[in-house]
Parts: structure tokens; C-alpha cells; sequence
């Protein structure tokens, strides 16, 4: 497929108001996206296990109007209108709209929620982006009902993309893959896909607690850091790594190999935040008590032999990662020993998610 699948034929849209709602989760990336070309095209492909609680949702109200020279629409989180919100959308509008020609034809009243504090330090563009897609999407599929679920699908993530890249792993689940690689048929650059070979038992469940070590705005933001990757002495390296790690990753969630699982995850966790320490402008994301939660995980993984294990954004929260069957143990450490170190003591307990719904009034 290419861009192109995504223009639609010229259709006749009803000039009429509607209101359409969606939920739709984060993700957590298990191989890390850094780096990426013009139109969040990634520089390496990534996978993620879409969350459950963590989601955004957005009622997107429209209303037809005569003046087609520009964009309108307004926003608001949590009832409250948020002007410097808009010019991330406007500039999504302008990505997206030779793939939604009835943009310009509408108003749009954007309202939207979190179900997580929107200070926490969780990125809500993944799900925010993808909720948003979603809803135009909806507008496009009762224009031309015929459309297949799959299409929908598709496109929905190829949009979310354009908001913001990793959004695009947000439509479905459990587990979605993005960036062209060999070992994974049908993945693209385009649009997320479900992973589609055999995955142990030891994944389905899998629980993510996300310590909220840091909840202020980030110093540095992903765009920013994306394209650091441009001249980066490791960049070279770092991608093709990417590719190998996916194909590793692969054996390992067929055998259900936890220790496997957690060595790579770790790894690439780490090396995200390597390629930032190392690049130029170098900047640091972790905090002092990101590395005491990651030795305590260590050390308790070490006198245990349980399976826990870490991963972390673009950020200094640390995503506890490990298998719903050890969660009673695992838990009881985190709360004992782990969410000190957090921010107010927060954190939010996750787990594996199955993508965005469709709410109906
Ligand atoms: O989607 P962006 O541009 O916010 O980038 C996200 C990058 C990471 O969260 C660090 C990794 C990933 O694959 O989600």
C-alpha cells in the first residue's frame, strides 16, 4: 500500500451536524521508535503492547459552514477550552487533510478526557491522536458506509501517524507492530499492524505499573529528540539493531523465554536513553530515582528469581513490566519498596489492552 490507498475518491458529503465519541488506549513500545524521517516515516520499526486503562476519549461534535479558506474547530479537556492545544491539530489538519477532504467543510467541537492525570509525565499524544483519528474516521465511514473494517482500521492508524508517530500503535492490540521488517510480514511504514504470529501464554495479561517518578512537562520534547537521531554517531547501528531485536523478539514471545523477554526489553530501554545521553545536544530524561527503581528491580529480581522487568519512555516514569501469574508478589514490592520513590507515591496500575472502542449514546 501507499499513501495514495488513503485519498479517497471525490464523494458528496451531507451538510449535515453529527457528534461521534471513541476511546482509545497508550501504548508501551517494547522496541523503541527514536528517529524518524519527514511525516513520522519511523527510522526503525518498533512493537508495543497497547495498555488498557490508560486512555484518552474524545467527542468530536461537527457542524457544516460555508467559508472553506481555512480550518475550524475549538478544543477542550475536561470541559475546559484549551487554546494551546490547537496548534498541534492545526498543524495534524493540514497533514491530513488531502486523505479527509471534508475537513475544511466543518466546524468541529474537539472535547477530550484522560483517564490519567494529564500532569503525570504520560505522554497522552499516542492516545489522544488516535482518538481524534478515530472520530474523523467514523465521519469518512458514514460518507461511504461500504468501507471494510480492515481499511478503517487501517487508515485510522495511517492518520493517528500523521498526528503523532507512535499513535499509530493505539488503534488495536495487543500487540502492534510498525516500521517495515523483514521478519514481520505485512509490517509498513505507513500504519501499525497486529502482530501476527503465535504468542505464549506468559504474555496474554501482561501487566505494566507505571511509576510516576517525574510529572513535569518534559525538557525535552520527542520531536526534538527524534531528530537528533539525523547526525547521531550511533544512528547507524542503533536501526539496524531495532531490526535485529524484532526478529529475536519474535522466538521469544513464541517459546514464552520471560528471562529472554525481559534482557531485550531492558536493553532497549536503556539504549533509548543512550542514544539520548549521546547525541548532540545531549540531554538526560532519567531521573536519580529512576535508577534506584531500576537497581531495586535488580536486586529483588535477583534474590527472587521472578520476572520482573522495566521499560521507560521518552521520560523518567518507569513502566514495571511482568506476567499476570506473578503479579501478587510482584505488587506487594512495588508498594513496599518501589512507589517511594515516586512523585506523591503515584502510579497506575496496567496491563495489556485490546485498542480503541467506539462509544455509542
Ligand atoms: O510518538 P512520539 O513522537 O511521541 O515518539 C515516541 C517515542 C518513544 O515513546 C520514546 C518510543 C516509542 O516507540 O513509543
Amino acid at each position: 500500500m501507499t499513501e495514495h490507498d488513503f485519498i479517497p475518491k471525490p464523494y458528496t458529503i451531507a451538510k449535515q451536524t453529527g457528534k461521534v465519541s471513541w476511546e482509545s488506549p497508550s501504548n508501551i513500545a517494547l522496541v523503541k521508535y527514536w528517529g524518524k524521517k519527514k511525516d513520522q516515516i519511523p527510522e526503525n520499526p518498533s512493537i508495543s503492547f497497547t495498555l488498557n486503562n490508560c486512555k484518552t476519549i474524545t467527542t468530536l461534535s461537527y457542524s457544516p459552514k460555508e467559508n472553506v479558506a481555512d480550518f475550524s474547530f475549538e478544543v477542550y479537556l475536561d470541559g475546559i477550552k484549551k487554546d494551546d492545544f490547537k496548534p498541534k491539530i492545526q498543524t495534524f489538519f493540514e497533514r491530513v487533510e488531502d486523505y479527509l477532504p471534508f475537513l475544511r467543510q466543518f466546524h468541529f467541537k474537539i472535547e477530550t478526557q484522560n483517564t490519567f492525570p494529564h500532569s503525570s509525565g504520560i505522554a497522552s499524544s499516542a492516545s489522544g491522536m488516535s482518538a481524534l483519528a478515530l472520530c474523523l474516521m467514523s465521519i469518512e465511514k458514514s460518507i461511504q458506509p461500504q468501507m471494510t473494517v480492515e481499511f478503517f482500521n487501517q487508515k485510522a492508524s495511517f492518520l493517528a501517524r500523521l498526528g503523532s508517530g507512535s499513535a499509530c500503535r493505539s488503534i488495536e492490540g495487543d500487540l502492534i507492530v510498525w516500521g517495515k521488517t523483514d521478519s514481520i510480514q505485512g509490517s509498513n511504514d505507513l500504519f501499525g499492524v497486529k502482530y501476527p504470529y503465535a504468542v505464549h501464554e506468559n504474555f496474554k495479561n501482561y501487566q505494566d505499573t507505571i511509576l510516576l517518578v517525574d510529572k513535569g512537562e518534559k525538557q525535552v520534547s520527542s520531536t526534538v529528540g527524534h531528530n537528533l537521531m539525523h547526525d547521531h554517531p550511533f544512528a547507524k547501528n542503533r536501526f539496524q539493531q531495532a531490526h535485529t531485536n524484532l526478529e529475536s523478539l519474535k522466538s521469544i514471545l513464541k517459546s514464552g523465554d520471560l528471562d529472554s523477554f525481559i534482557e531485550l526489553i531492558e536493553s532497549e530501554a536503556l539504549t533509548l536513553h543512550a542514544m539520548m545521553m549521546t547525541s548532540m545536544p545531549y540531554f538526560i530524561l532519567m531521573k536519580p530515582n529512576t535508577l534506584e527503581i531500576i537497581n531495586k528491580i535488580w536486586k529483588f529480581r535477583k534474590a527472587t528469581g521472578l520476572h520482573i522487568g522495566f521499560t521507560l519512555d521518552a521520560g523518567a516514569n518507569v513502566h514495571v513490566l511482568y506476567p499476570k501469574k506473578e503479579s501478587e508478589k510482584i505488587l506487594e514490592f512495588i508498594q513496599n519498596e518501589l512507589v517511594a520513590y515516586c512523585k506523591n507515591e503515584e502510579y497506575i496500575c496496567d496491563e495489556i489492552g485490546f485498542g480503541a472502542e467506539k462509544i455509542n449514546d
